[in-house]
């Protein structure tokens, strides 16, 4: 199904239309995705039914916390759950640990958290993955509810079920499909995000544009100003976003076919995180991810030549491709044949085939290591 477009969904707003939009997850336990504004001042009458006489224990980041998005939740839920906890972590993807589960299983069982019970997770991308990844294990699996604070986790991470931490030997090895009980987004929390995070939110937005969405893609490249925390459009292209990782989800929950098209960027890109030792962003890492393998696909697909320039410029346009990482093609490689895309002696990656349209690739690891070799040596950044 084709999503609506942008203006289209808009215009609609503006005659009247809901505030707030939601969008059904239909898997064998359907949730709803409740996108909107102001939804974090009403989060007791949404989280009701899912917290009421519960225990509840919310998981946040310390940046979050300072901006009282903490404070705000544990408030208005107070009179509605039957308890409420509350840990703060440091910001950072080095908080999806081992360690952090263990601590926080161990948490939860001191508190004596029933089956009954419930985790929230309010944040990022990072407390969502640690978040649901400790609410599949704990007895067996809680519920669990997440409240996504950046552009990414709400279009991304908060929706279709995945769960994970990281090893030392790579990045979300070690995990579940989990989905949660009801996803809460309010759009006004992106306006405290530091531009580079809510930038880093639009490197997975260009994606989406790029697997399947021309025109969004489109729409993206033509406005007059980069998309800000604060537009007016967000609850729209959130809930444009979140319809096609539905639309994904649905049609390959469990990541066989379809839904690796949401990898695209990722194989590289979560070869950059490891080697910076995540100090470069996913965000960033992704958008470089993808201009690679761009750059990769216009050999073999035969793409116009003005994909990549025009693509570039894009991920431009939101900083997301400040700078040339200096790592050997060696280095990237070992990461990237430790990734989960890996089947035995081939890998799966994706590639663009036209503009706003991706699909599956299937190469065994050698012919793929030595052609990226090559592709990475030729490799610039068009600024
Ligand atoms: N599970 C999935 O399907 C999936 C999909 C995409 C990405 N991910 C994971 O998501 C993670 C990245 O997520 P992220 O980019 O949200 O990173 P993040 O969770 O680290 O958040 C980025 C920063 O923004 C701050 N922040 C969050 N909300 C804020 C707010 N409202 N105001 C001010 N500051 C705020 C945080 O403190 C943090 O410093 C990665 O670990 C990635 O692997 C998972
Ligand atoms: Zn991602």
């Amino acid at each position: 199904m084709e999503a609506p477009s942008i203006h289209e969904a808009n215009k609609h707003k503006k005659l009247g239309g809901r505030t707030m939009e939601i969008v059904r997850i239909g898997v064998t336990q359907p949730y709803d995705v409740l996108i909107g504004r102001g939804l974090l001042k009403e989060a007791d009458k949404h989280l009701y039914p899912f917290v009421a006489d519960k225990k509840v224990l919310i998981m946040t980041d310390d940046t979050i916390m300072k901006h009282g998005y903490l404070n705000q939740i544990s408030e208005k839920l107070k009179t509605t759950a039957g308890a409420i906890h509350t840990i703060s972590f440091q910001p950072g993807e080095e908080q999806k640990s081992m360690e952090n589960v263990t601590r926080l299983v161990g948490h939860l069982a001191d508190l004596n958290f029933s089956r009954q019970d419930v985790i929230i997770a309010l944040g990022g991308g990072v407390i969502g993955d640690l978040a649901g990844f400790v609410a599949s294990i704990y007895l067996r699996g809680i519920d669990f509810i997440q409240i996504p604070t950046t552009l990414l986790a709400a279009i991304d991470s908060s929706v279709g079920g995945k769960t994970a931490v990281d090893l030392p030997q790579g990045k979300n090895l070690v995990g579940a499909f989990y989905h949660p009980r009801l996803v809460l987004c309010d759009v006004d929390s992106f306006q405290t995000l530091e531009p580079h995070i809510f930038e880093d939110g639009c490197s997975e937005l260009i994606k989406y544009g790029m697997i399947m969405n021309p025109r969004l893609l489109s729409e993206l490249m033509d406005r007059t100003t980069p998309l800000q925390a604060t537009d007016e459009e967000l609850v729209e292209i959130v809930k444009e976003c979140v319809e096609m990782k539905r639309k994904v989800v649905l049609e390959d929950e469990y990541d066989h076919g379809l839904r690796q098209l949401l990898n695209y960027g990722h194989t590289l890109g979560h070869a950059f995180e490891q080697c910076s030792q995540y100090q470069i962003s996913h965000g960033r890492a992704v958008a470089l991810g993808m201009s690679v393998f761009l750059q990769m696909a216009d050999k073999i697909n035969q793409l116009d030549d003005h994909y990549r320039e025009q693509f570039d410029a894009l991920l431009h346009q939101y900083h997301l491709l400040a700078e040339k990482y200096d790592y050997t093609a060696e280095e990237l490689s070992k990461a990237m044949i430790n990734d989960k895309k890996r089947r035995n002696s081939t890998i799966t990656i994706v590639l663009p085939i036209a503009f706003g349209k991706c699909d599956l690739f299937q190469y065994p690891i050698d012919e793929f290591l030595s052609w990226f070799n090559e592709e990475w040596q030729k490799y610039e950044v068009y600024s």
